[in-house]
């Protein structure tokens, strides 16, 4: 049985829908700081509390025979955790350190984490591949980069086997849309247009226009949900057939500039999207973009949304019929 934390976010209740029509048995908990409960299937075992509670790691560990940790939960709003950085080392650090010493108390032997490509900081080179140096250049990505040197320690100390996965950005929504992103506040760019396309936002904000890219605006690489849901399963399989530790870049591969984006977006939805140019944001890399062969080789990982339009259709489908 595997213990999901985060399992009522974004990614995680995605992860929890795939790994439960696998035919894994699982159990969630969430705080629902930023989750929502109508994300968990009802008939999964769902946990409300606060993943640095001990005590209550006890319980489910207890209570479940727990071999796995798929661990979502954290904050990941960059520029709130440059305000805010004590609430960022306390949740995605010291509270993953509790975890951790609970599943050794337990004996939970595999942990599989959500790492980011926040962790690099500003690119030395791209496509960023794994051995590119980390260097994160806010709280956030420096709260994951902790977990993954905590990680490291773990398994050359007591032999805590995990896989660390740094994902590009999560893009796009359950294909049948029972679920899809709903962060509040909402930061993430594709979700914010396809709003102004729906009439709920009347703007975009480009921020930067100037940047040494092709038409002068960021570019990133979305990777869809269910690919990254899908990687998940693979990295714990891979674990629990006996492979090493490991860390691996999930994304496609592929950039998009935010101008490409708003474009695809207005395609999908058929709608005129309004975007008001503004200044560079501090702390945005021009690229960011990955390379994933090792997860493709190693995990043998195969993501099946490569085009940008089929992840935006996913969204704007979400984002047409979304429940929470
Ligand atoms: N969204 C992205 O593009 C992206 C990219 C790279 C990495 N990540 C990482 O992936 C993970 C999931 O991201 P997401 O976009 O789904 O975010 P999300 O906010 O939607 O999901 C995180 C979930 O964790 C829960 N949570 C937070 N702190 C908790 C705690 N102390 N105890 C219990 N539950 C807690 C929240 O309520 C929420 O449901 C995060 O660790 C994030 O850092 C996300």
């Amino acid at each position: 049985m595997i213990l999901v934390t985060g399992g009522a976010g974004y990614i995680g209740s995605h992860y929890v829908q795939y790994a439960r029509e696998q035919g894994e048995a699982l159990v969630v908990l969430d705080n629902l700081v930023y989750g929502h409960r109508e994300a968990v299937p009802p008939d999964v075992p769902f946990y409300e509390g606060d993943m640095g509670d001990r005590a209550l790691l006890d319980r489910i560990f207890s209570t479940h025979r727990i071999d796995a940790v798929v661990h979502f939960a954290a904050y990941a709003y960059v520029g709130e955790s440059v305000q805010q950085p004590a609430r960022y080392y306390q949740n995605n650090t010291v509270a993953a350190l509790t975890v951790l010493e609970a599943m050794r108390a337990h004996h939970v032997p595999y942990f599989v984490f959500s790492s980011t490509c926040a962790t690099y900081g500003n690119p030395q080179y791209v496509p960023i591949d794994e051995r590119h140096p980390q260097d994160p250049i806010n709280p956030y990505g420096e709260s994951k980069l902790f977990v993954e040197r905590i990680l490291r320690a773990y398994d050359q100390a007591y032999g805590l086997r995990y896989v660390a996965l740094r994902y590009f950005n999560a893009a796009g929504a359950d294909p049948q849309g029972r679920i899809g992103e709903s962060h509040d506040p909402e930061t993430h760019l594709i979700p914010l247009v396809l709003q102004v396309a729906k009439g709920v936002r009347e703007s975009v904000s480009i921020f930067g226009t100037d940047y040494d890219t092709p038409d002068g605006t960021c570019i990133r690489d979305y990777i869809h949900i269910l690919d990254l849901a899908q990687a998940h399963a693979q990295a714990l399989d891979r674990l629990r057939a006996g492979a090493p530790s490991d860390v691996y870049n999930l994304g496609t591969e592929q950039g998009y500039s935010v101008r490409e984006v708003i474009a695809m977006c207005e395609r999908v939805t058929g709608r005129p999207i309004r975007a008001v140019e503004s200044p560079r944001r501090a702390g945005d890399p021009p690229r960011l973009v990955a390379s994933a062969s090792k997860a493709r080789t190693q995990l043998d990982w195969k993501p099946r949304f490569q085009d940008l339009e089929e992840i935006v259709r996913t969204a704007w489908n979400w984002e047409c019929n979304r429940r929470f």
